[in-house]
């Protein structure tokens, strides 16, 4: 009797709990059910990881079931999702919603003190990302000098594929050291070579973070009770490594440049550090050395395997839909012919670029962009959300919806050309995202998106294995960048003397 009634206290007490965590601001989206402590975890948990469905199935349940722009809970931290490409435009405007969540693996990665652009927010934020746009652009963004590094590292990729082909291969990991090293030239003026060691080391460093999840990152202390258990270990033994890596090659730089004429990025930023007399400046003194290597970071996790999966998603669609494919080959023997592509070659190619638009709507590599947090209280659309809450632009929502595209689930990059074979802007298409904390990498990915991709089918006819099973479009459950399933490509020389 005593057991029945301690159980009968313990449902109504639980009752009572959920009721009140699932209590809502006013005016605040409707969500699934909330669990204490918990919230809406167990759900997507069980969706992603017993039911290994892809999670953005579940979005897309969520999305019907209440509309647009729903809520959520990630242990703590209550979640604001907008699956409206005008809200998220709206959105990501106003500067009260672009903070970043301070999440303890983000401090982790740069000595215990988050800096840098990519998780920043306020002041310091807008002083680094205003900067880096600016003497980016100088050093290489869009320009010729630009090109031509980009091109070497093509003519070596090139190398590569020629020696396997004819072969199954798998093609996920070989872009990554050429698009490091496209990068690296313009932030440190060197290249490596592509097979050396340590770039493999610090690309499977970068890979090993960015798929690195699990419930320590919104629960903390489990790091302390259980450190093998919840992953932390693992994370910490892969993070450093990249860290230490910029963080030498600055106090090198540091330690060699004498201020005269500034060869590259990390020059004229060692040139603002010593320029600076305010200590309350990001650029002061250490605070702006540790802020380079943060930076310096940043776009090496940002930049490097966002451009090399959508160059393994372009080779893997092209496969797959082969008649895409022969009218990208008709452009590229067209307009370029045997002689190097160039970025001049973009205003006359439509078709290749409609298709570099297809690829990014179709993969939507980033499918929830990168979360951000209000600053104050804001209205979002009709809803009013208060300070310190997270907000998502569900992309692969928006990217993928019926009532925008027609027809999202075809492969089709003619549905970004006119009439006149003119290419499109689609204003739900926001593979960047949007607004103030845009990517600040936009415009050297889609030069290097358009170099790689015309100097690769300009050699290869790209072909699925026949002795392998046949690859499909469907993605892996990752965490920030939705990765192909692991697949094999026949890479075959068009035109063998
Ligand atoms: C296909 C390639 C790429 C895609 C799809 C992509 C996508 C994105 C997305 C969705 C965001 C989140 C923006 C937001 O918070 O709302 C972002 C941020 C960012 N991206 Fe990219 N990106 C790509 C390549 C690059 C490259 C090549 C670089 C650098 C060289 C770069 C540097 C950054 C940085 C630094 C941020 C943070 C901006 C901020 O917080 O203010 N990205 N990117």
């Amino acid at each position: 009797m005593v057991f029945l009634q301690l159980i009968a206290v313990l449902i109504t007490l639980l009752g009572v709990l959920m009721i009140v965590v699932n209590r809502k601001p006013k005016n605040y989206p409707k969500g699934p059910l909330q669990f204490p402590l918990l919230g809406t975890l167990p759900q997507m948990m069980w969706h992603s990881q017993v039911k290994n469905k892809p999670r953005r199935l579940l979005h897309e349940k969520y999305r019907r079931r209440f509309g647009k722009v729903y809520s959520l809970r990630l242990g703590p931290y209550p979640v604001v999702v907008l699956t409206d490409h005008k809200l998220i435009r709206e959105a990501w405007n106003n500067l009260q919603i672009c903070g970043r969540p301070k999440l303890h693996g983000a401090a982790a990665r740069t000595n215990g003190v988050v800096r840098g652009i990519l998780f920043m927010d306020g002041e310091e934020w807008q002083e680094q990302r205003r900067f880096a746009l600016r003497h980016l652009r100088d050093f290489g963004f869009g320009k010729r000098s630009m090109e031509n590094l980009v091109m070497d590292e093509v003519t070596e990729l090139i190398r590569g594929f020629r020696r396997d082909a004819g072969s199954p291969i798998s093609t996920q990991t070989r872009f990554n050291v050429a698009v490091l090293n496209s990068l690296w030239s313009i932030v440190a003026g060197e290249r490596y070579s592509h097979d050396d060691p340590i770039l493999q080391e610090i690309i499977k460093s970068i890979h090993r973070s960015l798929e690195f999840r699990g419930l320590v990152f919104f629960f903390p202390w489990l790091k302390d009770i259980f450190p093998k258990l919840s992953g932390w270990e693992e994370y910490m033994k892969c993070m450093p490594l990249s860290y230490e890596f910029l963080n030498k090659f600055v106090k090198g730089r540091l330690a060699a440049y004498d201020g005269g004429e500034p060869e590259h990025f990390t020059d004229v930023f060692i040139n603002e550090i010593r320029r600076t007399m305010d200590p309350n400046s990001s650029f002061y003194k250490e605070r702006g050395e540790a802020t380079l290597t943060a930076t310096l970071l940043d776009l090496f996790v940002a930049g490097i395997e966002t451009t090399s999966t959508s160059l393994t998603y372009t080779l893997l669609y092209l496969a797959l839909f082969p008649e895409k494919q022969t009218k990208l080959h008709e452009e590229i023997d067209r307009v370029i012919g045997s002689r190097l592509p160039t970025l001049e070659d973009r205003k006359r190619m439509p078709y290749t670029e409609a298709m570099i638009q297809e690829v990014l709507r179709f993969s939507s590599l980033v499918p929830t962009g990168l979360v951000h947090k209000t600053l104050t209280d804001v209205t979002v659309g009709k809803y009013s959300v208060p300070k310190n809450h997270w907000i998502m632009a569900n992309l692969q929502g928006v990217h993928h919806d019926p009532e925008i595209w027609g027809d999202p689930e075809n492969f089709r990059p003619e549905r970004f050309l006119s009439d006149d074979n003119e290419v499109l802007k689609h204003e739900a298409l926001l593979p960047f995202s949007f607004g103030k904390r845009v990517c600040l990498g936009e415009s050297l990915a889609r030069d290097e998106l358009f170099l790689f991709i015309t100097g690769i089918f300009q050699v290869f006819d790209v072909q699925t294995d026949p002795n392998s099973p046949r690859p499909t479009t469907e993605q892996l459950n990752s965490n920030i960048i939705a990765i192909p399933k692991p697949h094999q490509l026949v890479l075959k020389e068009r035109h063998k003397e």
